[in-house]
C-alpha cells in the first residue's frame, strides 16, 4: 500500500475516534521548535531553540542563517520533544509543521524534516499556516475556549483581527496597512539604541518611564478595524532626531513609554470595537506582541469595561513555538486536512 493511501487511512480513523497526539514542528523564522500536542489541548512537551543572539548582531533576522541554524538544530529538537514526552517517533498520530507564511527556506528546513519524519514511519502529515498557529495557542492556554471569537494576532510579520467563526474559519476583520506591530517595536527600539528584537526590551524599558512625555499621533486609517504603525514609527523618529538635534537629553524610558502606550492604545482599542461590534463574547490576544505587559494590561481594563472577556496565552505561548502548531495541526486533521509528499513552503500563505 502506498504511503499516501496508509496516511489517509490513518488520518480518516484519527479522526473518526476524535483523538489524536501530534508531533509538531514550526521554523518558520528564527526559532527551531518542536511540541507533542494531545487532542490539540494539551501539551506533552515543547522545545524551542531560539536563534535570536545568532541574529543579534546584524540587527535583524539573516535569512541565510536562518536556514543554516534550522537545518542543524531540527533534528536536535526533535528527538528532545519526544524524549521529553517519553514517547518514540511510533507513538505520535501524525506530523504536523507549518508551511507558511514565513522566510522560505527556514519553512523549507521544517517542512523537509516533516516529511521525512511522516514518511519514514507512515503517519499523516498535517500542513498548518503559521497565524493560525498564533491564534491557537489560546485553546492551549484555554482548554474551555471554543469558537467563534475575535483575535487580535500581532506578531513581527503580521497584525490582523479575525474572527474565529469556527475551528478553521475565518473573517477577516481589519489589518496592518504597512508596518506589523512587532515590526513597529523593533524599529522604535532600535532608534533607542536597543538590541533585535527591541519589543521585550522596550517593553521592559518603558516601565520606568512616562507615556505622556511625548505625545504621538493616532493614526487614521480607510476600514475601521485597520492599522497603520509607520506613521507612529516615523513620528518617533522624528521627535528622536530633534531632541538630538537641539542637543536635548533624549529621555529612552519616557520615549520607550510614549511609544509604548500610543502603539497599545491603537492596538487595543481597535481589537476590543472589532469584537463589540461583531457581537462577539471573547477577545483573543496572540503572536509575540501579544506577551506586551502594556497591551495585556490595557486590553485587560477595556475589555472589562466592555463586558468582553479576554484570553490570551502565558508570554511563551505568544511568541513562536511549536505547541500551537500541533493545535492548530489537530484541528486540521479533524478536518481531514492532510498533505501528501508535494507539500512545498508557501512564504506568502494568507489565513485569509
Ligand atoms: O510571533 P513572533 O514570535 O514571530 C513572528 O511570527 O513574527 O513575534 C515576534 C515579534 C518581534 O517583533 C518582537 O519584538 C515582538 O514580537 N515582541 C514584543 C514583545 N515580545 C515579543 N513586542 C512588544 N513587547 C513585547 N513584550
Ligand atoms: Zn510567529
Amino acid at each position: 500500500m502506498s504511503y499516501e493511501t496508509q496516511a489517509r487511512e490513518q488520518a480518516e480513523r484519527l479522526r473518526a475516534a476524535g483523538h489524536a497526539t501530534i508531533l509538531a514542528i514550526e521554523s518558520s523564522c528564527d526559532e527551531t521548535a518542536a511540541a507533542v500536542v494531545r487532542d490539540g489541548r494539551e501539551v506533552i512537551s515543547s522545545v524551542i531553540s531560539s536563534q535570536i543572539p545568532l541574529h543579534a548582531m546584524y540587527g535583524g533576522v539573516v535569512p541565510e542563517i536562518a536556514s543554516r541554524k534550522h537545518v542543524e538544530s531540527v533534528d536536535p529538537v526533535v528527538d528532545e520533544a519526544l524524549a521529553k514526552a517519553g514517547m518514540r517517533l511510533e507513538d505520535v498520530d501524525a506530523i504536523a509543521v507549518t508551511y507558511g507564511p514565513g522566510l522560505v527556506g527556514a519553512l523549507l528546513i521544517g517542512v523537509s524534516a516533516a516529511k521525512a519524519l511522516a514518511f519514514a514511519a507512515n503517519k499523516p502529515l498535517i500542513p498548518v499556516n503559521h497565524i493560525e498557529g498564533h491564534v491557537s495557542a489560546n485553546y492551549v492556554a484555554h482548554p474551555d475556549l471554543v469558537p467563534p471569537f475575535v483575535c487580535l494576532v500581532a506578531s513581527g510579520g503580521h497584525s490582523h483581527i479575525v474572527r474565529v467563526d469556527d475551528y478553521g474559519v475565518y473573517t477577516l476583520l481589519g489589518q496592518t496597512m504597512d508596518d506589523a506591530a512587532g515590526e513597529a517595536f523593533d524599529k522604535a527600539a532600535r532608534v533607542l539604541g536597543l538590541p533585535y528584537p527591541g519589543g521585550p526590551l522596550l517593553d521592559k524599558l518603558s516601565r520606568e518611564g512616562n507615556p505622556h512625555a511625548l505625545t504621538l499621533p493616532h493614526v487614521k486609517t480607510p476600514g475601521r478595524y485597520d492599522y497603520s504603525f509607520s506613521g507612529l514609527k516615523t513620528a518617533l523618529i522624528n521627535a528622536v532626531h530633534k531632541l538630538r538635534q537641539n542637543g536635548q537629553d533624549v529621555p529612552a524610558a519616557d520615549i520607550a513609554a510614549s511609544f509604548q502606550y500610543a502603539a497599545v492604545e491603537l492596538l487595543s482599542d481597535k481589537a476590543v470595537l472589532a469584537a463589540k461590534e461583531s457581537g462577539a463574547k471573547v477577545l483573543a490576544l496572540a503572536g509575540g506582541v501579544a506577551s506586551n505587559s502594556g497591551l495585556r494590561n490595557t486590553t485587560n481594563d477595556k475589555c472589562q469595561r466592555s463586558g468582553l472577556r479576554l484570553v490570551m496565552p502565558p508570554p511563551i505561548l505568544c511568541t513562536d513555538n511549536a505547541a500551537m502548531i500541533g493545535s492548530a495541526g489537530f484541528y486540521r486533521l479533524m478536518r481531514g486536512e492532510i498533505a501528501g509528499m508535494d507539500l512545498n513552503a508557501m512564504p506568502g500563505l494568507r489565513l485569509v
